[in-house]
């Protein structure tokens, strides 16, 4: 015969079943796993309806995904969650190194490949023009040539091409560039605008009913990388951007802070310094 359970012998009964795991790593994931959402449900009182008013929104989550819209991944930003494991991966990188920050559901691989200066640009929606440009430099700050800068940001519309085929070519506002012999890199491109997140699924009613907004600040999104050292995955945001201190993916760090300022001929440019950390194989 069974003991009779109580709460807290419930979770040590599952956790014990679970000893059993092969996978040493699996194991420790799934027990702690077991023990916090135990855990939450006891701090809250989870009564049957919440918990199953729970579960429709996790069936929610999921029935929204699809090829190009991953709904799990949007929950995971809005909740702080992908940033949180950002910090724990990629916070013991050299200080001087360039700070990272998610990656977002907006990312193409592929871009084409431009030269030294070359617009992005390939479709006109009225966007400010602007420059984009800076150095690649190790941590020492040495200029690192033939580093590899992976650009992708959203149009004047505040889509980005991935959102609107059809609408904006699909390689719209997006580019490889090399840095030169300098580590110098130069991009002509628009200047970024605020944007909602997708917020007509289950993590749009979440944050509307939470009382929170869908806007991200302006940003540019930068994968640096060169053989040898740490790729970093980051943005560049506007610093008269609205939503800097309220951005609803949590992805804004001041380091990453940008002046979009009007060079000599009045065109808009950014300078923005990138240092990449050598890695240890
Ligand atoms: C983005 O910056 O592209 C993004 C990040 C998280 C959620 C939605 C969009
Ligand atoms: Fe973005």
């Amino acid at each position: 015969m069974p003991e009779p359970m109580s709460e807290d012998g419930l979770t040590d009964v599952v956790v014990a079943r679970l000893e059993a795991t092969p996978d040493p790593r699996l194991r420790e994931i799934v027990q702690s796993l077991v023990r916090h959402l135990h855990a939450f449900a006891k701090e809250v009182r989870l009564t049957d309806d919440e918990w199953l008013a729970g579960i429709q929104f996790l069936t929610a989550t999921g029935q929204m995904c699809d090829e190009t819209r991953q709904e799990f991944i949007l929950l995971s930003d809005t909740l702080g969650f992908s940033s949180l494991i950002d910090l724990i991966n990629h916070s013991d990188v050299e200080a001087l190194a360039t700070e990272p920050t998610i990656l977002g559901p907006f990312y193409v691989p592929d871009s084409p490949e431009r030269g030294f200066g070359e617009s992005m640009v390939e479709y006109d929606d009225g966007g400010e023009t602007a420059v984009f440009r800076g150095v690649v430099t190790d941590t020492e700050g040495n200029p690192l040539e033939g580093a590899l800068l992976d650009v992708w940001q959203n149009a004047a519309t505040g889509f980005y091409a991935v959102q609107q085929p059809g609408v904006q070519p699909a390689t719209n506002l997006r580019g490889r560039y090399r840095t030169d012999a300098n580590g110098r890199y130069e991009i002509r491109t628009v200047r970024p605008v605020p944007y909602p997140i997708p917020a007509d699924g289950p993590v749009g009613r979440l944050l509307r009913e939470t009382g929170r907004h869908e806007w991200r600040a302006a940003h540019i999104h930068v994968k640096a990388s060169k053989p040898g050292y740490e790729p970093v995955t980051s943005h560049v945001f506007d610093r008269e951007s609205r939503y800097l201190d309220s951005d609803t993916v949590f992805g804004v760090k001041d380091s990453l802070i940008e002046d979009f300022v009007p060079g000599p001929d009045g065109v808009l440019v950014c300078e923005h310094a990138i240092a990449l950390a050598r890695s240890d194989g």
